[in-house]
């Protein structure tokens, strides 16, 4: 089938290489020139894991190519994706001009009968703005609306785009319905499954997935705070839960929370998008307050380790919002450097992929070129992002070069057990620290030792 996809970021891009990848013949436009010609010369403006290397085979076997030239794009297509963004306004609000604006464009240059699918988030409700516009530019012209929102995680993106744990289309027509299912044949002949209902419902069930998400890590956050003072382990709270098949372990892991460019600004847009309706949705002000919470407790309890944070250093590993990943929009991590910097700290940071991103956003962060660079000097150190290559922390090198031995794990992602003996003080997230003896405690290399250390970290509010 002839696919136009509109606006090539994360989602946009992924559905370009995977429509193509199962045989269809897609052009991918936006009005950003420049992403075009780096896409035209088979560069991704961003990271993720395979899309580069899918890109390559798609544009060589020549079912994908990439344009500036929306009109042209449109003339042939069949189908069209939109998949442009849809960020948030300061009160939560979803911006859709960006859709408006599309929509006007499919209208003045799409052929007759085409069917237009809206894969943006979107609050239930989108779809009949696109239609109306259509309809007032499209000067007699047929259009089949449909919703088709994605669920791909970034760093994931491509095997969720071909093997989904569900396809849903909204449609409202028998030919948006065919289109759609003669598009995805071959993830259906593989098995996956279908979920065919009206517009406003697919686009409400993309919003409710997200907040739910979101609603786990709170939960888990909350718990992790309880856990704390009642000298619990969250972590196994969550997989005695999470054995429960009708709670599922997934997304129960407390740290510095959600953050990225989807769930927060999802939250936020099913909350406004129900106040509008007149029902405030509270419990989804709490996810987000929550949230903002986790950051917080994360600064307080390295205050509260280090005493005073003015003129301490702080090595923050892992600014990406999650591995895998250079994206550092709305990064929890980023959140932490923040309050840190305004509470007078010098901060370091690193990440495998997300530093120069991190930069940019954080101006007064100082880059490390690696962990232990990063923890040269530095009286405490903070889990930020729970990549991989953060695992095998050597522990004896760290405290060479640390002026404190003091971590503190803002994803959980170390193993308790491995700093028993360590001489460092390890504090988890909602996990009991670890806490050396005192009479064994060696302190840092120059003999110093953390202002305090409590056998369970002070409450922290
Ligand atoms: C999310 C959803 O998972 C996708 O299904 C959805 O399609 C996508 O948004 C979207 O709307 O486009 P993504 O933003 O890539 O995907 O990130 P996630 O993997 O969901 O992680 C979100 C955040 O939650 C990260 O900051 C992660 O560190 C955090 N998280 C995740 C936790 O703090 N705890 C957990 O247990 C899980």
């Amino acid at each position: 089938m002839k696919v136009t996809v509109i606006g090539t970021g994360h989602v946009g891009l992924v559905t370009c290489v995977t429509f193509a990848s199962i045989g269809h013949d897609v052009i991918g436009t936006d009005v950003d020139s420049e992403k075009i010609e780096l896409l035209a010369r088979g560069i991704s403006p961003f990271y993720e894991a395979g899309l580069e290397e899918a890109m390559h085979t798609e544009t060589s076997s020549g079912r994908l190519a990439f344009t500036v030239d929306a009109p042209s794009a449109l003339r042939e297509a069949e189908v069209v994706f939109i998949c442009v963004g849809t960020p948030a306004r300061a009160d939560g609000e979803a911006n859709l001009v960006a859709m408006e604006q599309t929509a006007s464009q499919i209208a003045r240059h799409a052929q007759d009968d085409v069917v237009v699918v809206e894969k943006s988030t979107v609050p239930a409700g989108t779809a009949d703005r696109v239609r109306t516009t259509l309809q007032r530019e499209g000067k007699g012209l047929r259009f089949h609306m449909a919703s088709n929102p994605e669920f791909l995680r970034e760093g994931m993106a491509i095997h969720d785009a071909l093997e989904p744990d569900r396809i849903v289309v909204g449609v409202e027509s028998a030919r948006g319905l065919d289109v759609l299912r003669r598009l995805y044949a071959p993830l259906l002949e593989a098995g996956a499954p279908l979920i065919v209902t009206d517009i406003r419902t697919a686009e409400l069930a993309k919003h409710a997935s997200n907040a739910f998400l979101a609603l786990k890590i709170s939960f888990a956050n909350a718990l992790a705070r309880v856990c704390e003072h009642a000298d619990a382990d969250v972590t196994t709270v969550a997989d005695i839960m999470g054995a429960d098949p009708r709670i599922g372990r997934a997304f129960l892991d407390a740290g510095l929370g959600y953050g990225g460019y989807c769930f927060p600004k999802d939250v936020a847009a099913l909350k406004h998008l129900s106040e509008r309706f007149g029902y405030p949705f509270p419990l989804l002000g709490e996810v987000e307050r929550v949230n903002d919470e986790a950051v917080a407790a994360i600064a307080a309890k390295v205050r509260e380790a280090l005493w005073n944070l003015e003129g301490k250093r702080i090595a923050i590993l892992g600014l990406a919002f999650k591995p895998d990943t250079d994206d550092v929009r709305f990064s929890p991590a980023l959140a932490l450097a923040r309050l840190l910097l305004a509470a007078g700290a010098h901060v370091v940071g690193c990440d495998p992929r997300a530093a120069s991103g991190a930069k940019e956003e954080v101006p007064e962060l100082e880059l490390a070129n690696d962990v232990y660079e990063a923890a040269s000097g530095a009286h405490a150190l903070v889990i930020g992002t729970d990549w991989t290559e953060f695992r095998g922390l050597q522990l004896a090198a760290l405290r060479e070069v640390m002026t404190y031995p003091l971590i503190v794990d803002g994803r959980n992602l170390l193993d308790p057990s491995d700093f028993v003996g360590s001489g460092f003080w390890y504090y988890p997230t909602g996990r009991p620290p670890v806490i050396p003896e005192p009479s064994r405690s060696g302190g840092g290399v120059d003999g110093s030792e953390p202002a305090s250390a409590p056998r369970q970290p002070t409450p922290l509010w």
